[in-house]
């Protein structure tokens, strides 16, 4: 039916009781919305099957997105949510590239009533009521997770454990906090010693750089690797390899993700565990969308439900890896 015999429909209708039905907005019928979605880049593997969870869970739901990637800018990701607020979208996804900064833009989409849900990475705001619920994860957890693995790995060894460490974005959520998490359980033994640490942020290419630089100062001194994430580990295994020596064996490498990348490696025998991190949230994302839109009460944190895969489990679960 072409809208204006729609309309003509509408208004034979009127005051027989059946015009609300076409008098009601079309998402809130089916709740199909329009959505903007704010995502960081495509640093890491991570992030792509991130992008493609979020991107089928929308079309799965029948919802229009509209997908702004910020290649890693915080500006280009203020300037998406403003066109986002604009176009008039029901609700806006932002994956925040870093936790400061978003004041104002977070009370611009609140002053036209759209609803903001953080996905993968948190903000800190004076406001905390310009945004709705964060789907993610708790990024401390896998830090200590990281920890403890290694504890536990080298209980039997004797000596010093030089640690170096590949951080991820400075001034980003998961950055802040596996630095966090890991250090609060290695400080309880004096033997572990983080003996360098540097931003690789989150990307293969500077993963293999900086390895190269921490390599070149510390040589064999170094023990073990901790990445903050996958990419920047596959990229350090690399450095290590050409520097003549062999990860995860004269080198203990720790990743975090447990994307598809870092289970070949470990099957491989060149890295040794990779703290789960989902980013399969787009089913999760969904849900709270139309909820935000409707007005509906939402937890603070919808968090995801993550393990560790350390080599021994790589090859049985590989099969079983979605992203
Ligand atoms: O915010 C989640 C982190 O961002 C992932 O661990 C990392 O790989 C990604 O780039």
């Amino acid at each position: 039916m072409n809208p204006m015999k729609r309309r003509s429909f509408a208004a034979m209708l009127a005051g027989t009781g059946l015009a609300c039905m076409w008098a009601t907005p079309a998402w809130s019928q089916g709740k199909k919305l329009v959505i903007g979605f704010a995502q960081t880049g495509a640093e890491s593997e991570w992030r792509t099957a991130n992008t493609d969870s979020v991107k089928s869970a929308a079309a799965a739901a029948g919802h229009e997105l509209k997908f702004s990637d910020a290649q890693q800018k915080q500006e280009n990701q203020i300037k998406a949510i403003r066109s986002f607020i604009a176009q008039k979208v029901d609700v806006i996804i932002l994956a925040p590239l870093v936790t400061t900064g978003w004041d104002t833009v977070l009370k611009e989409a609140k002053a036209a009533k759209i609803p903001v849900i953080l996905e993968s990475r948190n903000v800190v705001v004076k406001d905390p009521t310009t945004w709705t619920t964060f789907v993610g994860s708790d990024f401390v957890e896998e830090g200590r997770r990281a920890g403890k693995w290694l504890l536990e790995h080298t209980k039997n060894t004797t000596g010093d454990v030089n640690i170096v460490e590949l951080q991820g974005t400075v001034g980003s959520d998961p950055a802040i906090d596996r630095k966090k998490g890991f250090d609060e359980v290695i400080k309880a033994n004096p033997r572990y010693k983080v003996i360098r640490s540097q931003t690789a942020d989150f990307t293969r290419a500077k993963g293999k750089e900086v390895m190269e630089a921490f390599l070149k100062a510390e040589g064999k001194k170094i023990n073990v690797l901790y990445a903050h994430n996958d990419d920047m580990a596959i990229g350090a295994i690399q450095a290590i390899e050409e520097a003549g020596l062999k990860p995860a064996k004269d080198i203990l490498v720790i990743g975090v993700d447990a994307v598809k990348g870092a289970f070949e490696a470990m099957i491989a025998g060149k890295m040794n565990v990779s703290v789960e991190c989902s980013p399969l949230l787009g089913p999760q994302l969904m849900e709270a969308a139309v909820k935000a839109k409707a007005g509906e009460p939402l937890p603070r944190w919808i968090k995801s439900i993550e393990g560790v895969f350390p080599a021994e489990v790589a090859a049985k679960e590989f099969p079983n890896r979605k992203y």
